[in-house]
């Protein structure tokens, strides 16, 4: 059988740590990390040091990674406080606002109400905005979205609650969209026991019963598959204090081509999930001539060797897995093939182009 050819996937999740936490990964790095998981897209985070919330930072950030990229990058802004009434400055270089309501890493946080009203008053329509909101937060959100009838995007949802919620909120009609991440789909509890701060993430690992009711909703609720891939140094989270967080870009794709070979999923909705969908949430440019071959039959074991992410590890490493990325084309050239990137730093595009 030959190799399958899928779209270019998109990961509307990723943290890059520019600026502030280049020994973790760069734009280099990570956007190399994307096109051997496949993802020729991908959305970075705006939890750096500091954080994207200053339109200096944003534009120098943008600037920065134009010049490294070897796939397509966007940046979320930052929703502080502080600096509320920076939003419409910058809405222009961002790809969406990001607004984070739960404790996580890094000290981006909107807890009051009326810095969360200003953000939807002051964020441009056309742009979405996406959330941290775990637990009783989710409501938060969907209360918003309901109130300022505009679409809402929930990351990584990880408990059945959640979702059961965000379906009876889409049942209602109200724009509300979701992702899951494979950590929270395949690991639970049981693997935090087993690989301590290795499997420490925010939100943190769920019981069996969430990780099988986000399986029942990828048909039907589940909008996207995130990575929310979040590269610490092995160093930091092997100290007293380890940072959550774990890297996702290089292992999303294969875990994803084993459910779909378990026939847990199709692969066409393995596509929906990590190509149209989040490209049609976050309005993302086509890119024409671009496609990912994978061997869907390979099997082998994930390992942290050869792994593009500067942080060098995975809480993967040691799972059998059944699909392998082969080649990736990117506008007609080969950016990628057998486990080399092939494309030159700054050949990807920022999304939106074109700002300076
Ligand atoms: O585990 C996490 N790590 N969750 C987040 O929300 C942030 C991320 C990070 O930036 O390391
Ligand atoms: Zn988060
Ligand atoms: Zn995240």
């Amino acid at each position: 059988m030959p190799n399958l050819r899928l779209p270019g996937l998109a990961d509307v999740h990723t943290h890059l740590r520019v600026p502030g936490g280049e020994q973790k990964e760069d734009f280099s790095s990570g956007t190399a990390a994307a096109l051997a998981g496949g993802i020729t897209t991908l959305l970075a985070m705006p939890n750096t040091t500091p954080p994207l919330t200053r339109p200096g930072t944003l534009r120098e950030t943008c600037q920065k990674a134009q010049r490294a990229i070897f796939c397509d990058v966007g940046l979320f802004a930052g929703a502080s406080p502080q600096e509320i009434e920076l939003l419409p400055q910058l809405s222009g270089p961002a790809v969406a606002l990001k607004i984070y309501l739960n404790e996580t890493f890094g000290p981006l946080r909107v807890e009051d109400l009326p810095a969360l009203l200003a953000c939807f008053q002051l964020w441009p329509r056309r742009k979405i905005i996406a959330m941290h909101a775990e637990g009783p937060n989710v409501a938060v959100g969907v209360g918003l979205a309901a109130a300022y009838r505009r679409p809402v995007h929930f990351c990584h949802i990880s408990r059945r609650a959640e979702i059961e919620l965000i379906a009876a909120a889409k049942r209602r009609g109200l724009p509300v969209t979701c992702e899951v991440t494979p950590h929270h789909l395949f690991l639970s509890e049981a693997d935090a026991a087993r690989l301590g701060p290795l499997a420490d993430m925010r939100p943190r690992l769920a019981a069996a019963a969430d990780v099988e009711a986000l399986w029942r909703h990828l048909d039907t609720t589940v909008d996207c598959i995130a990575t929310d891939h979040a590269p610490h140094t092995l160093a930091e989270k092997q100290s007293a204090n380890p940072p959550p967080g774990v890297p996702g870009l290089e292992t999303s794709l294969p875990l994803l081509l084993t459910a779909a070979a378990e026939k847990r999923l199709s692969l066409e909705r393995l596509i929906e999930l990590m190509a149209t969908h989040p490209r049609r949430i976050f309005k993302l440019p086509p890119q024409p001539d671009t496609w990912v071959e994978v061997d869907p039959r390979a099997s082998y074991t994930l390992s942290n060797e050869g792994l593009q992410t500067k942080c060098g590890w995975s809480p993967f490493s040691g799972m059998r897995v059944t699909g392998r990325v082969q080649r990736v084309v990117l506008r007609g050239t080969e950016v990628y093939a057998d486990g080399k990137v092939l494309a030159q730093p700054g050949s990807g595009q920022m999304i939106p182009r074109a700002l300076n």
